[in-house]
């Protein structure tokens, strides 16, 4: 960003990265609850008993993590009240727009374009309707309808904002992600041109472009002026040639989630999962993905784990520490704690594949001759006893199955010398369960990709406490929270716990 450019507006970047990713979580848990008739078994408030997690399970006919996990945002967002202690309820509000058939019978017109929204590149390019499960579809016109005409009358604001979250939502969403892949955004970052002269360049059907346009326009993104389409102004403080391949990063990532969010509603009554990462060629793939993306981000995630590292040497010195990183991805914490004292030992353990990401990371940071690249299955090695000082499980524990979580945790306990710490890192749920939305969102991906849970921190002390871990608080950093767990002989550090 120039020296002359004003700031982006924080909340237009946040609104902006919404739609290249959460939105599609959100809008699967909305529109999966209603093809579940999951709002159908939740009374009134104050009409009746509310209703209790295994009762609507039992209703739906689903996983009890997979009710869960549609209820929980929904919870967040208000849609749906959680009665301490007694279960679910809708609010009056909601319920009043349930019971309008006209609007319920629009939401279930919009499910039925899920996918078929993912075929917009093609539609923009080719100006005609695309063709799904043998079926065509009009998707211009769709996207005409959402966005370019009137809206419609709803029968509270509510409704207004529950519909826009459903089904505009995902509109806006892949709008993005075909502006992406077309290279609209990219074009546009660069100054205005009129829509020919555009169409051409990215080799789409004019009228049809429009309707692309026409959508960022709705969205704030783009509008027309006399030289033709550009930015709006918010979106060129927010979007340069520098922060675009930043932010359409998301993109590719959010639309590789897309059937499997598209089928939830399966997911949750069958148990059938559509990208499955507990498949090893699935997870070879996203996983060697991840990896790649996280190096990316590796300069601004090492300031966070060097942070923690701070906190840890606050509570136990690292002088001649071996400290063992389970699922290390890139190897930025482990690389943090290696930093942390020029005699500790870091162990990087993760599968093959992912260790190639770790090697040169070490390479840049002189950390080579201090670490240890341990190929294996975080679930089935032997950590042997009373090795390591401190063990970090950064964003781990929600790729690995709950049930496995009990045993991993004894094993792990077992391997802490006396003096030990277990650091967690990752989304912390609140003790309700009910917040903050982006961890619930990122939550429903690891659901529907048939991996781990996020937990709230009473939930990992009686995961930690049979284990020997009495003593476990939270701690607040930027982006990510850590749990710090010990068996009671060690002092906390003086920094703000959150729990
Ligand atoms: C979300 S990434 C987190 C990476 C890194 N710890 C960080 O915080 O940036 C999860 C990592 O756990 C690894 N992983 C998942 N299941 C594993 C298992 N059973 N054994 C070893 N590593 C595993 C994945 O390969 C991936 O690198």
């Amino acid at each position: 960003m120039s020296e002359s450019t004003p700031a982006p507006s924080p909340a237009f970047v946040q609104q902006l990265n919404f739609h290249a990713r959460d939105a599609s979580n959100e809008a699967a848990a909305l529109q999966a609850a209603v093809s579940l008739g999951l709002f159908e078994h939740l009374p009134e408030a104050g009409t009746a008993e509310p209703a209790s997690l295994a009762a609507l399970v039992k209703q739906v006919g689903g996983a009890s993590r997979g009710v869960r996990a549609v209820v929980e945002p929904l919870v967040a967002l208000g849609f749906i009240h959680l009665e301490d202690g007694r279960g679910y309820v809708l609010p009056p509000a909601t319920a009043a727009f349930l019971r309008d058939a006209a609007f319920v019978a629009g939401l279930r017109e919009a499910r039925r374009w899920w996918h078929v929204l993912a075929l917009l590149p093609q539609a923009v390019r080719g100006g005609a309707p695309v063709t799904w499960d043998g079926v065509e579809w009009d998707l211009l016109g769709a996207y005409r309808a959402l966005f370019l005409a009137p809206p419609p009358s709803f029968p509270n604001a509510e409704a207004r904002d529950f519909h826009d979250r459903f089904a505009r939502n995902p509109a806006r969403t892949l709008a993005l992600v075909a502006s992406a892949e077309l290279g609209v955004l990219a074009r546009l970052v660069q100054g205005a041109s009129p829509l020919d002269v555009l169409a051409r360049e990215v080799d789409a059907v004019p009228e049809a472009l429009a309707v692309l346009l026409g959508t960022l326009a709705a969205m704030g993104i783009a509008q027309e002026r006399e030289g033709g389409w550009g930015l709006t102004e918010a979106a060129g403080r927010a979007l340069d040639a520098q922060s675009l391949p930043y932010f359409q990063r998301a993109l590719p990532a959010t639309l590789a989630y897309w059937e499997a969010l598209g089928h939830l509603d399966e997911a949750v009554r069958e148990q059938r999962f559509r990208l499955d990462l507990r498949e090893p060629e699935t997870a070879r793939r996203i996983y060697q993905e991840n990896a790649s993306r996280i190096s990316s981000i590796f300069a601004s995630h090492l300031r966070l784990s060097r942070q923690a590292a701070a906190l840890v040497r606050k509570m136990r010195p690292l002088a001649e520490a071996r400290v063992l990183d389970v699922g290390t991805g890139s190897g930025v914490w482990g690389a943090a704690f290696g930093l942390a004292d020029p005699s500790s030992h870091v162990t990087y353990l993760d599968s093959p594949h992912v260790l190639d990401a770790v090697r040169p990371h070490l390479a840049k940071l002189k950390l080579e001759a201090r670490s240890r690249l341990w190929a294996g299955d975080c679930l089935s090695v032997d950590y042997g006893e009373s090795c390591f000082d401190v063990i970090l499980l950064p964003q781990i524990i929600p790729a690995l199955p709950p049930a496995e979580l009990p045993g991993f945790f004894a094993r792990l306990a077992r391997a802490l010398k006396p003096g030990g710490l277990l650091l967690i890192s990752g989304y912390l749920l609140t003790d309700r369960r009910d917040g903050p939305l982006d961890a619930l969102y990122f939550s429903l991906r690891r659901y529907v990709t048939n991996e781990g849970d996020v937990l709230s921190l009473p939930e990992f002390r009686a995961l930690l406490a049979p284990v020997g871990l009495t003593e476990a608080r939270g701690f607040d950093m930027p982006i990510q929270q850590v749990v710090i767990a010990h068996r009671g002989d060690v002092a906390w550090a003086d920094a703000a716990s959150s729990g």
